[in-house]
């Protein structure tokens, strides 16, 4: 019974000197046995291929944008507004939503707009597409740009380029005899003249502001409409107008 208790240490020493110095040379030898490995498969493999870069499926289209002709390779899967960010630099119109929800990337096809986000940039080959950069001539400013400067129609400025774009086309679509949702008598649009509160809101609805500027992009259109908007003070204290609410 003694003899049996002293022999499994001795036993168990024996084989854990041996098993940790395998182990060791384990660790040792691996990496000699790695090296001499990766020596033999480089011999035996051949140079790298140069791999080049991922361009299947991309077709040339050619852009009219702001007046200028853009010609690049894209994939036709890729938006306008990617197109405008990501490869012409024109980083004014902005991605809110991506799902054409907010109008953050409201941009001017042929005169209409539209959300850049939801649009293909290969089939917009042919029309003429102004995005808020088109706007000003030269250091002269759109007069709804100016509007918005002069009527605080902004605040941290990120839903501002949309607002912008959809304002210039909603004058147009007054201009054209456009009615909207809630224009009571569809033989007779508004007028630039007569362009109520309530017509504003309606024709801006799908353009979104996280800062709740909303009083002064309205002040911003009716202005541009030239009209005279209420000051701030007048919608602070509620004294102004409730026209067409
Ligand atoms: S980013 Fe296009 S509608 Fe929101
Ligand atoms: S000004 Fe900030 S989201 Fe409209």
């Amino acid at each position: 019974m003694e003899n049996q208790e002293k022999a499994v240490p001795k036993a168990s020493r024996r084989k854990f000197l041996s098993q940790a110095l395998t182990a060791a040379g384990s660790v040792v030898v691996a990496p000699t046995l790695i090296e001499s490995a990766t020596a033999i498969g480089a011999e035996a493999l051949p140079p790298p291929v140069p791999v080049a870069p991922s361009v299947a499926g991309e077709i040339s289209v050619t852009l009219h944008i702001n007046g200028a002709k853009k010609t690049l390779s894209i994939e036709p899967r890729v938006t306008l507004l990617d197109t405008l960010r990501e490869r012409l630099e024109l980083t004014g119109s902005k991605k809110g939503c991506d799902h054409g929800q907010c109008g953050a990337c409201t941009v001017l096809i042929d005169g209409q707009r539209a959300y850049s986000c939801l649009c293909l940039a290969v089939m917009q080959e042919g029309k003429e597409i102004v995005t808020i950069e088109g706007l000003a001539k030269g250091e002269v400013l759109h007069p709804v740009q100016e509007a918005f400067i002069h009527q605080d129609g902004f605040q941290c400025g990120y839903c501002t380029p949309g607002q912008i774009c959809a304002s210039v086309a909603l004058l147009d679509e007054i201009k054209r005899g456009c009615a909207s949702a809630i224009t009571p008598d569809l033989s007779s649009p508004p007028q630039l003249s007569n362009l109520s509160e309530a017509e504003i809101k309606e024709r801006l609805s799908g353009n979104l502001c996280r800062c709740s500027a909303y009083n002064g992009i309205v002040a911003a259109v009716q202005q541009a409409a030239g009209h005279t908007p209420p000051s701030a003070a007048a919608l602070v204290l509620g004294t102004a107008t409730k026209e067409g609410a």
